[in-house]
């Protein structure tokens, strides 16, 4: 079963890209006898980040070998060229940087269309201004807490007000719209970014690392405060 989206409830949503790849059905597996909710799978392109990473033949792959809900990041210039072969592979949620998207309504709308979520990213220095004409056609908000590129980065401090900020944007635009982090999460931070608004968070380096994966997701969503 997927995990139904717009739930009450913290969304856990480890990233392979911490993961062996060349064992992603290991981690997928891993994901979910460990009681993850999603699986989050980050796109880069080596331009829009300095790092390349998984196209659509693995994710397509990928779903060939789970149910899990899978939440794909688009690190991509130009991202309106391949949203259809992401489509077409399996995602159930896509997410594009509203800094690399020209037309960002004709983009959601072409995911929506297509019956797949649909999700904005800010990287931390871009503002939350970038939204304003958009609440209507998002499923989540993915606020970017470190520079994107590259897992095991640490938090950044300030991302904390944004959160609180975006919540307060969300709560009177589209209660609706998941508010998903990424980046440097742990159990040292978790209860601070959940109670200023955050119900979807991503986990790489932390979850991966875990001596006990099932041990920390059950710790991370315990330490959760958002109401
Ligand atoms: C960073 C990626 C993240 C990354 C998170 O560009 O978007 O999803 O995997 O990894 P950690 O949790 O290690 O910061
Ligand atoms: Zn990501």
């Amino acid at each position: 079963m997927k995990n139904a989206i717009g739930s009450n409830r913290i969304i856990i949503a480890p990233s392979i890209l911490s993961a062996d790849f060349s064992r992603l059905k290991e981690a997928l597996d891993l994901i979910k006898q460990s009681g993850g909710d999603w699986v989050h799978v980050d796109v880069m392109d080596g331009h829009f980040v300095p790092n390349l990473t998984i196209g659509p033949p693995v994710v397509e792959a990928l779903r060939r070998e789970t149910d899990l809900f899978m939440d794909v990041h688009l690190m991509i210039e130009k991202p309106d060229q391949l949203i259809p072969d992401f489509i077409r592979a399996g995602a159930d949620m896509i997410t594009v940087h509203a800094e690399a998207a020209t037309h960002l309504n004709r983009t959601l709308n072409c995911i929506r269309e297509a019956g797949v979520k649909s999700g904005v990213a800010l990287n931390p220095a871009t503002s939350l201004s970038e939204l304003d004409y958009s609440y209507e056609l998002l499923d989540m908000i993915l606020l970017m807490t470190v520079n994107p590129g590259f897992g095991g980065q640490s938090y950044i401090p300030e991302m904390t007000g944004k959160i609180r900020e975006l919540r307060g944007m969300i709560r009177l635009k589209n209660p609706d719209i998941l508010l998903q982090i990424d980046g440097g999460i742990s159990t040292a931070n978790i209860a601070e970014v959940t109670s200023a608004g955050a119900n979807v968070i991503v986990t790489g380096s932390a979850f991966f690392l875990a001596p006990d994966p099932a041990g920390f997701i059950r710790e991370m969503k315990d330490l959760s405060e958002y109401r």
